[in-house]
């Protein structure tokens, strides 16, 4: 399944998630940009379809025009929108910006929309292409770390003014482009948070991607390139393998929600104004731990373990503002995984060993969100 690829001296590797609609490709590597006219004829886009790039206020200044450069130079009729940063614009708004941008533009059938940004842009323009004349094709083009997870498997969609991820669709893309070197530019707080989804991936599917995330932390939050690169590629296998198996969510696919339950609880609290994404599902992390260690007598340890790692990494552990509990559990009551009004949550018999649990009393999950509280 796995290929590295040498290309002119650089080194580029390649994934294959394999799904029931189409196979595609994620590839990896660093100074990867530069390869996108040929990955694109390589995956028979032709000069003459029209590109659309949707990216954000932040990503636009730092990259677009060296992208762009390379695309018209291979011959590319290219068009630009940009959204402003932040997931507000995960909206219906912006997404009828776009129709409005992709008509004007001359946009038809088969023109391909490249997502270039952070899992709002990945989610908004997949969106955006999963709609548009009934379906264009798109590549994505992640450049958080987060968007290691959020641009492979085919879930897009935007918000709804009363809640996150209302609207959307599978789409899969034509393939996914990660240049590592995009992280050099990354805020602190958003490789940081980015980091809360590669642990999610070590611990739900690979005790030595655990270890390996343990030796090389130092490294990897001086945002050593090579080391990131390995880091984001493991990643990316776990997800790989996840949605390969499950592309519709049925199943195994659940499990990627490991940490999201309290995680979405705690980010929907606080409005989505306090926690990162990452920070929130690291909190979520810790207190699936506790509770696997009550419901399915996982050891103790992996408490410590879970809480060590993040804390590596920067992440919080513990819920710092006293957020009610009552809110939280009506959030976590009100979650997309919650069946016939019990709690269900991703529990962990040990590191790799994860699986979906219903019927879980609400005086479990209160113990839990009192010791994450109090620190205990
Ligand atoms: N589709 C999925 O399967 C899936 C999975 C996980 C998360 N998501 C979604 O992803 C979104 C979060 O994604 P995110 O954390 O990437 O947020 P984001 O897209 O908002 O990016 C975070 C911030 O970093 C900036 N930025 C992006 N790349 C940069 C770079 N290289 N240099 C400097 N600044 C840069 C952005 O402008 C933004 O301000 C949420 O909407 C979430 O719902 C989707
Ligand atoms: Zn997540």
């Amino acid at each position: 399944m796995l290929t590295g690829k040498e290309q002119r001296g650089f080194k580029m590797r390649e994934l294959r998630v394999q799904t029931k609609s189409r196979p595609y490709s994620v590839f990896v590597g660093i100074d990867l940009l530069t390869q996108l006219p040929i990955l694109l004829l390589r995956h028979e886009v032709q000069t003459k379809q029209k590109l659309f790039l949707v990216t954000d206020s932040h990503v636009y200044p730092l990259y677009a025009n060296g992208i762009l450069g390379s695309l018209q130079a291979a011959g590319y009729d290219v068009h630009i929108a940009v959204i402003p940063a932040g997931e507000k614009s995960k909206s219906l708004e912006t997404l009828d910006q776009l129709y409005s941008d992709a008509i004007k533009a001359g946009l038809d059938r088969s023109s391909v929309v490249l997502a270039l940004g952070g899992g709002v842009v990945g989610d908004l323009a997949g969106f955006f292409a999963a709609s548009f004349m009934r379906g264009i094709p798109f590549v994505q083009i992640p450049t958080t770390l987060l968007a290691h997870d959020s641009s492979i498997g085919g879930k897009v969609g935007i918000n709804h003014k009363l809640g996150k991820n209302y609207m959307g669709a599978f789409h899969q893309p034509l393939f996914v482009l990660f240049d590592v070197k995009f992280l050099a530019s990354l805020p602190e707080r958003e490789l940081v948070s980015g980091f809360a989804e590669v642990v999610k991936h070590a611990f739900i599917w690979d005790k030595q991607f655990v270890a390996w995330l343990e030796g090389n932390n130092k490294a990897l939050m001086q945002r050593d390139l090579p080391i990131l690169e390995e880091a984001i590629y493991q990643g990316c296998k776990v997800k790989i393998s996840v949605v390969s198996d499950d592309e519709r969510e049925n199943g195994i696919r659940a499990i990627l929600n490991y940490g999201h339950t309290i995680g979405h609880a705690l980010e929907s609290v606080s409005e989505y104004q306090f926690y990162t994404h990452g920070e929130a599902i690291s909190i979520g992390m810790v207190g699936a731990a506790m509770l696997s260690v009550d419901v399915l007598d996982a050891p103790s340890s992996l408490i410590q373990d879970t809480e060590t790692l993040l804390r590596k990494f920067s992440l919080p552990t513990r819920i710092e503002n006293n957020w009610s509990d009552e809110a939280l559990l009506q959030v976590m009551k009100r979650d997309k995984k919650a069946k016939l009004g019990n709690y269900t949550f991703v529990l962990s018999e040990e590191v790799g060993k994860t699986q979906v649990v219903n019927g879980i009393s609400e005086a479990k999950i209160r113990e839990v969100l009192q010791k994450l509280k109090r620190g205990g």
